[in-house]
């Protein structure tokens, strides 16, 4: 059994939780919140017997081997840094750090803990369906660029119009429709396409200083994957990658339930792979493999692919910020 520590009691932690419940491999035994009472209370009902109000004391004492965090952004790197230098295993919610230079010291302490292992939670690039837009791409003779969009009205978008700034519009918490939401289609292209020449991002700013939504472009040798995401709007377009004559349509770049390649003739083959009822559960099965046999040569193989993407994501993201002008308080 994998025993589970997390950092976060919010709504995706729950989630994560009742992935790691399918599995089957995994019990919760420790928990943080700044709050010990909310600690409690968040984890007796889910069986969980350590609770802390202390980070330190949490990294310390907590009897726990992997850490799950789902913090807000600008606190990822510091909470890694914790956990790695405790030789804790750490599952990091995405965006796993706000730059380069945060992501090549935590590289460089993991260097120094070989046997702890650090995997950002990009749930969508590890389902069977995107496993299986993964084997219909390489099918493809021709492939001429892509559009993935994923945008989505948040409710925390109230909040903001009414004058407050919660955490994920927040730039103070490195917030904002690129880090947050942003981040799936990268991923999504990073995964497909690889690493591209050059990256621009055109964000619509908002009140808090934040960007809301915006379109970004990934400029490949031989063709562009356009980027159209956000928060503060709803879209209801689907994502594609076009071929010469034939396309390949996905419903939802982030959470896909269904895939369709339409051939040369423009006719339509659905994908076929199971689609689960938790999105974070493909992820947690894979991860739970790596954590529990983790000098497996397969596992290490997986785990040093999840690593190099998360590395390359981190580096884009960085670069299309950079691209539009937008500064985090924490850096400057
Ligand atoms: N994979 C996915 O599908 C998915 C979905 C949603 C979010 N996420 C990621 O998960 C992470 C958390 O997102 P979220 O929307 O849940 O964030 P959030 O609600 O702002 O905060 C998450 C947790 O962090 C603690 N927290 C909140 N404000 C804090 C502050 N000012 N200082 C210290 N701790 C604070 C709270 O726990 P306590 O009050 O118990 O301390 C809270 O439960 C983000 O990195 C986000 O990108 C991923």
């Amino acid at each position: 059994m994998l025993k589970l520590g997390i950092i976060g009691t919010h709504w995706i932690t729950d989630q994560f939780i009742d992935a790691t419940v399918k599995n089957g491999h995994w019990q919760l035994t420790s928990v943080y919140s700044r709050n010990l009472q909310r600690a409690r209370d968040y984890g007796e009902p889910k069986h969980a017997t350590e609770f802390f109000d202390d980070l330190d004391n949490f990294f310390n004492d907590g009897s726990f081997d992997v850490v799950y965090i789902a913090s807000p952004n600008v606190l990822h790197y510091q909470q890694v840094r914790l956990a790695i230098e405790n030789d804790k295993h750490v599952i990091i919610e995405k965006p796993a750090f706000t730059n380069p230079d945060e992501f090549s010291q935590i590289e460089a302490l993991l260097q120094a803990h070989p046997t702890v292992r650090l995997i950002e939670a990009a749930r969508h690039v590890h389902t069977p369906l995107f496993a299986a837009v993964k084997d219909q791409l390489n099918e493809m003779n021709t492939v001429q660029g892509a559009t993935f969009t994923f945008m989505k009205y948040s409710s925390r978008y109230d909040q903001v119009l009414a004058g407050e700034t919660p955490n994920v519009f927040s730039p103070e918490f490195a917030g904002g429709a690129l880090q947050d939401l942003g981040v799936y289609p990268i991923y999504a292209a990073a995964a497909l396409f690889g690493e591209p020449d050059t990256v621009v991002y055109f964000p619509t700013m908002i009140d808090t200083g934040a960007d809301g939504k915006g379109g970004a472009v990934l400029k490949y040798p031989d063709f562009e994957v356009t980027l159209n995401f956000g928060k503060i709007a709803n879209s209801h377009m689907p994502s594609e990658i076009y071929g010469l004559k034939d396309t390949l349509v996905m419903d939802n770049i982030a959470d896909m339930t269904e895939a369709t390649y339409f051939d040369e003739n423009q006719k339509a083959h659905k994908l076929d792979a199971v689609v689960p009822d938790n999105s974070m559960s493909p992820e947690v099965d894979e991860f739970t493999k790596v954590l529990e046999q983790p000098n497996d040569l397969n596992n290490l193989k997986s785990y040093e692919t999840w690593f190099k993407l998360s590395r390359l994501v981190n580096s884009l993201t960085y670069s299309l910020r950079e691209s539009a002008g937008i500064k985090f308080p924490n850096e400057q």
